[in-house]
Parts: C-alpha cells; structure tokens; sequence
C-alpha cells in the first residue's frame, strides 16, 4: 500500500530552508508517498509540506520531521487559498508553482502547456509577430524593449543561421524568479525558444545559465531530453536544438553583447551597438537575447491571445510582473502581480511590513544598479513608466529592503567595488570611473575626504551615466548618489573638517 501523498518543493530555497532535511528523514517511510514538487515562492512559510483534501490543497509551515504524526493525521493543516500572500497574487506565468512536478510532461500539458505552441504551429511567422505585437509584452530583463519589434528585425533579416538564446544569467542580487522557472517549470521556457525559434526561423537555442544555478542546469537538460523524446523539439521536420551553456561567473556576462562574446567562448567583453544581436548577434547571425520570464510569458499569449495579455497592467506596462522580495521584510518570497500596485502596497499587502520591528531605511528596486528609495517615495506605481520618470529602474523585479541599522556610506561603497569588481574594462568611463568612485568612498570611510571629493563623486556619476558603453557603469552611479541625495549627512559628517 502507497502511503498518505505528501507534496514537498525541490526548489533550491526551499532545500536551503529545510525541505531537503524533510525528505531525507521521510524518503524510506512506507506511510509516506512524498511528491516533490516547485515551490510556491513563500519563502517565508518554508519549509511547507502540502496535502490534498476535498477542499483543494491544505499546508502545514516551517515543517519539522517530528511534525509527521500531526500532518499524516490531518490535523493543523491550512487551505492554501486562505494564505493571503499567495491568494491576493495573479498567478499566470508562475500558475503550476507549487502544484506541478517540474520534469512531468503531463503535469505540464494538464494545466494548459502547449496549447500556446500548438496554436503557433497552426499559423505563420508573421501571424506569430503580430500576436505579440497585440500583446504589448516589454522585456523582463531589465530593458523593457518591446519584445515584438527585436523579433520582427531577426524575422526579416536574411541569414544562413539565426540563434535564440535565453538569458538566464540572473546576476542581480536579490533575484531568483527565472531560477525558479528553470528548476520549477522547465517547460514553460522551452516553449517560449520554440514559439520564438519559429517566429524567426531559428534552428538552434542556448540558454546561458547562471554557473550558481547546478540544479536548474540539471533540470534544464533533463527537461530538454524530455521535450526532445516526445517529439516537441522539431515542427514539419525542422529539428530546433537546445543547448544548456554554464555561464562564465561574471555579472557583466548578463549584458547580452558580453553573453554573446562569452557563449562563442570568448572573454565576456561588451559590444558596441549597433548592430543589435537582433541583426547581428551569435556568429554575426541574427540572434534574440532574451530573459527566461519573457520567453516564460510567450506561451500564455499564444495560447490565450495577445488582447488577453494587453487588458492585463497598466497602459505602458501590459502583463504581470514577477517581483521579488527581499530584505528586511517580514515576508520574503516571490509575488506575480499584474503592474500598477505601488511599492508601497507591495511592501504592506505582501511583506506585511519590517521583519522583527526593524524601521524601514530605504529600498533598492532593480538590483545593484538599482536607485533608493526612501519612505517618502514609496506611493511609485510599479511600472516601467512611472520609474523612468522617476530616474530609476525596475529591473529584473527585485526588490532589497534595509532597516535602519545599515550604513549608507558602506552599501553605496560596496555596490561601487562590485561594479570595478565586474566591469569589462572595455570602456573607460566603466573601468576607471568605477574605481575612482570607489576611491572617493573609500576615502570618506577614513574620513580623509572633503567636500570638493564629494562634488567630484557627483560629476563623475554624471560622466559614467553619459558616456559608458553598457548599462554597468551607466547605471553604477545611481544606488549611490541617490543614497547622497538622501542621506547626505551620512557621507558629510564623515568628511575631514
Ligand atoms: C550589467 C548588466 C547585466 C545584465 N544582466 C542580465 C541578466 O542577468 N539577465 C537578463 O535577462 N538580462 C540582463 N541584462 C539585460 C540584457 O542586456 C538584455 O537587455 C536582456 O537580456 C534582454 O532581454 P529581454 O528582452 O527579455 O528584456 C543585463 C544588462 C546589464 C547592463
């Protein structure tokens, strides 16, 4: 006799949290039938073990293995819909979280995969385009380039060969959302290459992943061997092949042209543009570079239409996006929401507020290169507009909370070194500004600095922004010269008198 069903997340946070330990202790138990599952993303609840009842999925949080007695009783366990953190989010990309066993085709098909390529295979490239087009999907990677118009360019130009090439790098601090797609739901991603593939002509994909990220290679490639011996990896006897590149540790690897240079075997040094790698990117060839959420969205689309994804967000942000908390907030974890919440709702509704009573200081959005903000501008929608006109950038989507204890002068210091640390030295605004910007702070830090370094701190911000090659250097002075802007007396009263 099988045991009592039990789903645990295999997803490495929630390993890391505990659901490892659990499965260990419970693997050889003949009353337990344990299903590892992806995760849901409330990080905060894990380790979580789940269960069915007639009233949907029940859950037990912050699981030991001596609650087993009490879990295979039923006894405490709560309705997954009741868990607001989960209930109150809009879940269309990240919708079998939680539910699905990440390498089960069937799982895969039975909530919905594949009727998004299916439907692509039943009209034409164009046909394809024009959907996304209708779709008004702007890339997740941070750019926000309308994804339409990059694969309108690789669809037009001729070429022997065109590439499609996932960018799942994931470099900024703070962010896991594509690594949760590649270990959770494999499927979805290589749909969107293959959706993609056949917009352009495209007849090989690589997907660059983070050399951090063992397991989702893993899962990638078991889920590429999958796709491949089910017959999904070729339409009308084209094969299109998918490769998995360990990226080469470098956070300016995750710069497309750099990521180009690394995947053809090369130092990860940027490129000037133009061409864009739509015209011109892997081996010269027409080449779409684009992030695992926004391959992740594509079958959605085709499967429900390009108007569905348009009602959904904002007027210039159409779709959901996938944010990630982090930081000193209560409840950390993953939230997929349509855009337009504020930060501030984010930050009440999700992370119901500072963890341990800590006070709020500020909150990076965007990673390392992201600005500050402070309490006073937390009413921002999130939107790709409403940042821009706030000089700032969503990003990947993370979203980094510090309390009151952090020194500003040290984060604006350490995210500085990170830039001279990563940059690619191609150019010089990037690779001498940065360390000359981490000089100055470091100077500060001796309190061996005066105002006039101060001002030169500025105006060097100013020159990185206007003249760097890529969005390195040209965002580096950001974090901290909003940290300037508004913790003045933190790098003042540090000054030599
Ligand atoms: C320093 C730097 C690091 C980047 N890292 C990543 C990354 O890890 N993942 C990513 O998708 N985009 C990253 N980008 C953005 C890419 O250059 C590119 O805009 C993106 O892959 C395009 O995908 P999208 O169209 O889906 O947004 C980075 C950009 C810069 C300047």
């Amino acid at each position: 006799m099988s045991g009592v069903r039990l789903y645990l997340s295999n997803d490495t946070s929630s390993c890391a949290a505990g659901a490892e330990r659990l499965a260990e202790a419970w693997r050889q138990r003949s009353d337990v039938e344990l299903v590892r599952t992806s995760s849901r993303g409330a990080f905060y609840l894990e380790p979580m073990v789940e269960r069915d009842s007639p009233e949907g999925r029940l859950a037990w949080c912050h699981v030991t293995a001596e609650d087993l007695p009490k879990i295979l009783a039923g006894d405490g366990g709560i309705p997954i819909s009741t868990i607001p953190f989960l209930s109150k989010q809009t879940r269309h990309t990240f919708v079998s979280f939680g539910v699905t066993e990440p390498l089960s085709l069937e799982a895969y098909q039975a909530q919905g995969g594949l009727a998004g390529l299916r439907n692509a295979r039943q009209g034409s490239p164009s046909a394809i385009i024009q959907e996304i087009k209708t779709s008004r999907l702007r890339g997740r990677g941070g750019a926000a380039f309308p994804v339409w118009k990059k694969w309108d360019v690789a669809a037009t130009a001729q070429a022997d060969r065109k590439y499609v090439v996932a960018n799942a790098d994931e470099g900024d601090a703070g962010t896991y959302c594509d690594r949760m797609i590649m270990e959770g739901d494999p499927f979805r991603l290589i749909e969107g290459m293959l959706i993609c593939a056949m917009a352009i002509g495209a007849g090989a994909g690589y997907i660059y992943c983070r050399q951090e990220y063992p397991a989702a290679t893993a899962c990638l490639r078991a889920a590429i061997r999958a796709a491949g011996k089910a017959g999904w990896l070729e339409s009308d006897g084209q094969p299109f092949t998918i490769e998995v590149v360990s990226g080469a540790g470098s956070y300016v690897c995750g710069e497309e042209t750099a990521l180009l240079e690394s995947l053809e075997g090369k130092r990860g040094v940027v490129r000037a543009r133009p061409p864009h790698p739509a015209q011109s990117g892997l081996y010269g060839r027409p080449t779409i570079v684009s992030n695992v959420l926004t391959f992740a969205t594509i079958p959605n689309i085709l499967a429900r239409g390009g108007a569905w994804h348009a009602s959904l967000g904002t007027e210039g942000s159409c779709g959901t996006i996938a944010l990630q908390l982090g930081g000193r907030v209560k409840q950390p974890g993953l939230i997929e929401i349509p855009f337009g919440l504020t930060l501030r709702e984010v930050l009440d509704q999700f992370g119901q507020g500072m963890a341990d009573g800590a006070r709020l200081k500020a909150v990076q959005v965007g990673g390392p290169l992201g600005s500050l903000f402070t309490d006073a501008q937390l009413d921002i929608p999130i939107c790709f507009d409403a940042f821009a006109q706030a000089d700032a950038i969503l990003g990947h989507g993370g979203i980094v909370v510090f309390d009151d204890q952090t020194d500003m002068l040290e984060l604006s210091r350490h995210l500085m070194a990170f830039v001279a640390d990563e940059s690619c030295g191609k150019c010089v605004p990037c690779r001498i500004g940065s360390l000359r910007a981490r000089e100055i702070l470091d100077a500060i830090q001796r309190g061996q600095a005066t105002e006039a370094d101060l001002s030169l701190l500025t105006e060097l911000g100013d020159t990185m922004k206007a003249t760097s090659l890529c969005g390195l250097g040209g965002r580096a002075p950001y974090p901290v010269l909003s940290a300037l802007e508004h913790f003045p007396v933190e790098f003042r009263s540090r000054l030599r008198s």
